[in-house]
């Protein structure tokens, strides 16, 4: 089954993600490629355990689930999103058996080790989310990332580096194949909790229920922003910032990169990027006309967006940008 980020929760239950097999031990495969790894090392268990997979190319995604269904395993959920954003907001704490990341992107460039998944930062949030006898598996060709791994592991205080030989699985990948076809060799190793650092989950909320807790704003448009009579005629890229406080340290980034008019609402629409670490979204906000004249500014539900405080920004920018060319904000609810 494939997830986007609006079907989570935050953070998730294994008897919600797998009812049928919830207290079956549950596993996290990072960048799965085209899923070759999963189905044989299921069957090394008894009962398929819990799986879910991460991975940035949807192609990929498309491959992996295929492969999934045609092994027969309906207790794994796949999505396209980055690691560290999934076991950071949707992963509980001490709920992983383990943590797979077969031949992970190198990043071998210099002043490039800061895009490598296997740092410190990745070592401490995995000891909090992996279950007591849980760890992170390795398995790589390349050698200097699999050095800079196990110090990386030895330098977050919460790992202790185990060297073991790799699962068959993960020598039958579509990477372990190119790799051993040039002659280089897979190391693996077992990197395993030696505390359970604090570290909760910092940016997600989910689309609330209530309609009141939806960010929004009510103004007064001048007649130059009203949408019939609108004379604004280009739009420039309006870009803010904020956060990276004790509420909320990630920080956020938002980029309005257009503007529509709405014919079927005679309001505007705003399309906004925001940024929060790893997490990006694109966001629509809405500003239509309520019946006394006001206008309502407010996120749209449209691509199923999580209100992390990003997105909460999101609305006050497109909200700042209107005030600056003359809107009076009467209430704000973000
Ligand atoms: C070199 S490939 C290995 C694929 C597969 N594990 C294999 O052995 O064939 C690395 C994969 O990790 C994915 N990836 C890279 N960074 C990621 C991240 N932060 N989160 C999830 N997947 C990621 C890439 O899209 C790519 O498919």
């Amino acid at each position: 089954m494939i997830f986007q980020l609006s079907d989570f929760q935050f953070p998730e239950t294994p008897s919600r993600l797998f009812p049928d097999t919830a207290e079956r031990p549950w596993v996290l495969e990072v960048g799965f490629g085209d899923g070759r790894f999963w189905p044989p090392f299921a069957r090394t268990f008894p009962e398929a355990p819990n799986y879910l997979g991460v991975e940035l190319s949807g192609v990929s995604l498309l491959k992996a689930e295929r492969r999934l269904r045609a092994a027969g395993l309906s207790n794994g959920v796949l999505t396209k999103l980055p690691a560290s954003v999934v076991v950071r907001e949707v992963i509980p704490p001490g709920s992983l058996d383990a943590i797979i990341v077969n031949f992970p992107d190198p990043w071998p460039k210099a002043g490039h080790t800061e895009q490598r998944l296997l740092r410190v930062p990745f070592f401490q949030l995995a000891a909090n989310r992996l279950k007591p006898g849980g760890a992170v598996l390795l398995t790589t060709d390349h050698d200097e990332y699999f050095e800079f791994a196990c110090a990386e592991a030895e330098a977050s205080g919460v790992m202790r580096v185990e060297l073991a030989e790799p699962p068959a699985a993960a020598l039958e990948t579509k990477y372990a194949l190119k790799w051993r076809d040039l002659g280089l060799e897979a190391h693996h190793a077992r990197f395993v909790p030696t505390a359970h650092p604090d570290a909760p989950p910092v940016t997600a909320a989910t689309y609330p229920k209530e309609e009141s807790a939806v960010p929004h704003a009510i103004l007064r448009l001048p007649d130059t922003l009203h949408p019939q009579a609108l004379t604004q005629t280009h739009f420039d890229k309006y870009t803010a910032r904020g956060g990276q406080h004790a509420a909320d340290p990630v920080g956020w980034t938002v980029v309005l990169l257009d503007a529509y008019r709405s014919l079927a609402k005679d309001g505007l629409v705003f399309l906004a990027h925001v940024v929060e670490g790893e997490l990006t979204q694109e966001v629509l906000i809405n500003v239509n006309p309520r019946s006394d004249g006001q206008f309502l500014v407010r996120l749209a539900r449209f691509g199923g967006p999580i209100i992390t405080p990003g997105v909460k920004a999101a609305v006050a920018t497109v909200t700042a940008w209107l005030e600056e060319r003359g809107a009076e904000t009467t209430n704000r609810g973000y």
